[in-house]
């Protein structure tokens, strides 16, 4: 089955890595012809979060960039995190931007974890840090977390595995077959019963 993916990206740094990674995953998942949309908070320039969309009050129109954005995550059968790590944690720019959208939007559906970093870690401390947040947004994660370490070497700017690294296609093969499952699932479930 085709889905809907939301692919979302998670620095605004100079020189950010999270390109590499994350054009490399939109290639696989576009290869097993999944429809595909990046969220990257460098060009859509999320600012720091004022208000949410689910805080608005029923009086207030919320800005018409955050109702838009809202009905692809809306619409989305799954989702990708493609996770640098910042000081052990999950970059800021990447909670600030899922932070924008409420629970509900996101809510039943799979979210699998890409992780990476310059250093031999992978960003695997951010990524265990991931599955606490996305969950708490009403995401399920599947059990495999793709972990990238020494990222810069690891991928070119086009997304390109380097030589060196020959499990990337395996490994991103082994997600997505993860994601289609709990994608398919989660959605036959919700469409046979609701949402919980
Ligand atoms: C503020 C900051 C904190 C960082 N903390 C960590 C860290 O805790 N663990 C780690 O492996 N790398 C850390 N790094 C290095 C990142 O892994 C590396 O810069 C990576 O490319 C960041 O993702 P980005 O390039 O997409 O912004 C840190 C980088 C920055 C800028």
């Amino acid at each position: 089955m085709a889905l809907k993916i939301v692919l979302f990206l998670g620095s605004v740094r100079q020189g950010r890595n999270c390109t590499r990674v994350g054009n490399f995953i939109k290639k696989q998942l576009q290869n097993k012809n999944h429809t595909v949309t990046v969220f990257d908070p460098l060009e859509m320039e999320f600012p720091l979060l004022k208000q949410p969309l689910h805080f608005h009050a029923p009086n207030e129109t919320p800005p018409e960039w955050l109702v838009k954005y809202n009905s692809v995550i809306e619409e989305a059968d799954g989702f990708v995190a493609v996770s640098g790590e910042y000081n052990r944690c999950i970059p800021p720019a990447l909670a600030n931007m899922m932070d924008h959208f409420p629970p509900k939007s996101y809510r039943c559906k799979p979210c699998s974890i890409v992780c990476y970093s310059a250093g031999p870690g992978g960003g695997s401390t951010a990524g265990m840090q991931l599955r606490y947040f996305l969950g708490e947004l009403g995401m399920v994660t599947p059990g495999f977390m793709f972990v990238n370490p020494v990222v810069q070497n690891a991928y070119a700017e086009d997304g390109t595995p380097a030589a060196s690294n020959d499990t990337a296609v395996s490994k991103a093969q082994r997600l997505i077959s993860e994601l289609e499952w709990y994608a398919e699932a989660l959605k036959a479930q919700t469409k046979k019963c609701g949402l919980p």
